[in-house]
């Protein structure tokens, strides 16, 4: 496995060293029908472990088991308050086995070992501790109603605030556990029971996480995870009657499959797709900040973020300057096996996404893009490539257009705001935006005109488990995080008594 810098956990030799079951109810299967998956290192591209494949007939337990512990168990009886300490707990437990969980995501993910220890571990606990604040605070209200056909009437009107009930959440692999945690987080802070769909790329955290949701004291059935693929564990999650909602995490492509497959029962739908985000920086913002700034945009998780800053646009006085800037950084980045302490770029997840992103490279080139940095594979093991930096490029080329999801921004100077402003808002898409300017005015005045779910100025890529994130147009439906993600967890009911 990997041979650099930091040694494997004992833990994580042990978890991946015999084949990784799911968790059904509260038991840890195999498929019924036998059936493993090999899940490789991207570093390497060797095998990393092999894990149960769920197909539909895993899923139709999984839902099962989710049913019942959502009607019948003691889940459906225990306070709000129980509910809380639970998730408390997952996240103390999950900050006791930082390490492990950090070593885990990297070896599977690829990401550096000291982001997934600075960023993804301690973030996934911080959510779900966020979470389990809310369980005791999601509230009805009582309505003052008057009923004009029933004069005379007094009724005591108020709503209640209920769990929808069996989820299905289908997650990505760029952030396996963050994300396993933005999905669980608020379905079980508000008493939904789950059946979790990890990325077939990226399941082992998620498995690992299920088996400290068993040590935290969640009742059986209330969380279960199968992994599997798409087409086959995703879709029939997303199709199955008994399933109340479904939250997916991925393409924009799938996300509309998922919304067919919830046409069935007409479960709720939230989405969390792509993205091609605008970062644009003006010539009175600071120069260094800003450079620095739209550099992580694109090459932070080697540019596989949904919110990736991956169209750069600078005011033209500046361009050179900016762009230079950005590529001298890209250059300097030190890719490498993320177990090495001094890796700044790990590979690209898979060979597929390696493929994808090198297309998009050899698009670009062929409709008349230079690269300023970058623009080719790295290595020949493992799914490396250059951090890159195009120029040269035009609003309608593909490169511009579609979302990459690896290291590569595109470059294009404008010369007014009043110009750059339909420009930010001309792809299908509208996650998030960037804005880098000293002009506060001009600041908040743009942000009110970006189509995106979220703005970010003079910084990006910051997080909080209290600020709502999600996307405008074919970006996604619904937020995550925040008061908001809970609300997409509940039915509210009006009660109306007679006095
Ligand atoms: P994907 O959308 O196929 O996979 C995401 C999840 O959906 C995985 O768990 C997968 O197993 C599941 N899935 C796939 N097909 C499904 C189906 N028919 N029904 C139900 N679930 C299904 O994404 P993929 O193929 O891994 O990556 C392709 C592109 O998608 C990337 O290049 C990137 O542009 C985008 N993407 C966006 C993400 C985001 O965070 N918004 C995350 C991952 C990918
Ligand atoms: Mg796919």
């Amino acid at each position: 496995m990997s041979s650099t810098g930091v040694k494997m956990e004992q833990t994580v030799s042990s978890f991946i060293g015999k084949p990784v079951k799911m968790l059904i109810g509260k038991n840890w299967v195999d498929a019924i029908n036998g059936a493993t998956f090999p899940v490789y290192n991207p570093a390497t591209g060797e095998v990393l472990a092999n894990v149960a494949e769920g197909r539909k007939e895993d899923i139709e337990l999984a839902v099962k088991a989710a049913r019942s512990a959502f009607e019948e168990g003691p889940w459906a009886r225990m306070t709000p308050a129980d509910r809380g300490k639970l998730l408390w707990k997952l996240g103390d437990l999950l900050e006791k086995h930082l390490e492990e969980f950090a070593q885990l995501e990297s070896l599977d993910n690829g990401k550096p070992l000291t982001v997934a220890r600075a960023a993804d571990v301690p973030l996934a606990a911080d959510l779900l501790r966020y979470m389990a604040g809310w369980a005791t605070k999601i509230e009805g209200s009582t309505i003052p109603i008057s009923v004009p056909y029933t004069p005379g009437t007094k009724y005591l009107a108020y709503t209640l605030r209920e769990p929808i009930g069996v989820v299905g959440q289908i997650i990505p692999w760029n952030f396996p556990l963050l994300m396993a945690a933005w999905k669980l987080g608020p379905a079980l802070a508000t008493g939904c029971t789950v059946v979790l769909k990890p990325a077939e790329q990226t399941p082992l955290s998620a498995l690992r996480l299920a088996e400290l949701i068993q040590e935290a004291g969640f009742p059986e059935g209330v969380v279960n995870v199968v992994a599997g693929y798409g087409e086959t564990a995703g879709a029939a999650l997303a199709a199955h009657p008994d399933v109340d909602k479904v939250a997916f995490t991925g393409s924009t492509e799938v996300g509309k499959l998922i919304v067919q497959a919830a046409a069935g029962n007409l479960k709720k739908v939230t989405l969390e797709l792509g993205g091609k985000s605008p970062n644009i920086v003006f010539k009175d913002s600071n120069l260094d900040e800003a450079i620095a700034g739209a550099a992580s945009a694109i090459f932070f998780n080697h540019g596989q973020c949904c919110c990736a800053g991956s169209r750069l646009y600078i005011e033209e006085a500046v361009f050179d300057k900016v762009v230079d800037g950005v590529a001298k950084i890209a250059e300097g980045i030190k890719v490498g096996d993320g177990f090495d302490p001094n890796t700044q770029m790990g590979p690209l997840v898979s060979d597929e996404q390696l493929n994808r992103v090198c297309g998009y490279m050899k698009s670009g080139f062929d409709q008349g893009a230079k690269a300023l940095a970058g623009g080719e594979k790295l290595g020949d093991k493992g799914y490396f490539v250059k951090p890159t930096v195009l120029t040269n490029v035009d609003q309608n080329m593909k490169v511009v257009q579609e979302e990459i999801f690896g290291p590569v921004v595109t470059a294009m100077p404008f010369k007014t705001t009043e110009e750059i402003t339909p420009v930010a808002n001309d792809t299908v898409y509208g996650l998030a935006a960037g804005i880098w300017t000293s002009d506060i005015s001009k600041a908040h005045s743009l942000a009110s005109k970006l189509r995106a779910g979220t703005v970010w100025v003079n910084c990006y890529n910051i997080f909080d488990a209290a600020m709502p994130f999600g996307g405008y147009k074919q970006s996604g439906w619904g937020r995550e995080m925040g008061k908001e993600s809970l609300e997409l967890y509940t039915e509210v009911k009006s009660v109306c008594v007679k006095m």
